[in-house]
């Protein structure tokens, strides 16, 4: 087999891998919603619960890439419901830091995604799962996955 079939080949059967930091309180429960309703969902993802948005620091995020993702979502609740006050606003702060430092170490900012998800929104944790999955096959996988030849 040539190269550029074998590399055909390859991206042709790319799975991304996909990290979701989930806040406990309404996005991980949102995806306990999706599941109970018996939504589908890509099965690129994995959910890693924390206490709050605002716990995810950038470095959580860069070490997922360093580590072998291609995408990453920080979700949590929507404003006025995180359990701790401000935290889903330190989320968002954060993230915006985090889309430059993505940037900066060569990934396209589309890799990231910061999303508030209810308890009660399934429908919507699957939508925003499987769209995410579908940018991210779509950018192809991680330079750094690629670069450290995982
Ligand atoms: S507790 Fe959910 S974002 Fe803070």
């Amino acid at each position: 087999m040539s190269k550029a079939a074998s590399v055909k080949k390859s991206e042709k059967e790319f799975e991304p891998k996909v990290l979701v930091f989930a806040c406990n309180w309404c996005s991980y429960a949102g995806a306990d919603t999706a599941g109970v309703s018996r939504l589908e969902y890509s099965p690129n993802v994995r959910l890693l619960r924390v206490m709050c948005s605002g716990r995810v620091h950038p470095s959580f995020v860069l070490k997922a890439f360093v580590e072998g993702s291609d995408g990453v979502i920080v979700s949590g609740c929507h404003f006025g419901d995180c359990l701790y006050m401000f935290g889903n606003y330190k989320a968002q702060e954060q993230y915006g830091k985090l889309k430059s430092l993505v940037e900066l170490i060569g990934l396209e900012p589309d890799r990231i995604a910061l999303e508030w998800i209810s308890a009660a929104e399934g429908p919507r944790f699957a939508k925003v799962i499987n769209d995410f999955v579908e940018t991210i096959r779509t950018l192809g996988p991680s330079p750094l996955v690629k670069r450290n030849g995982r």
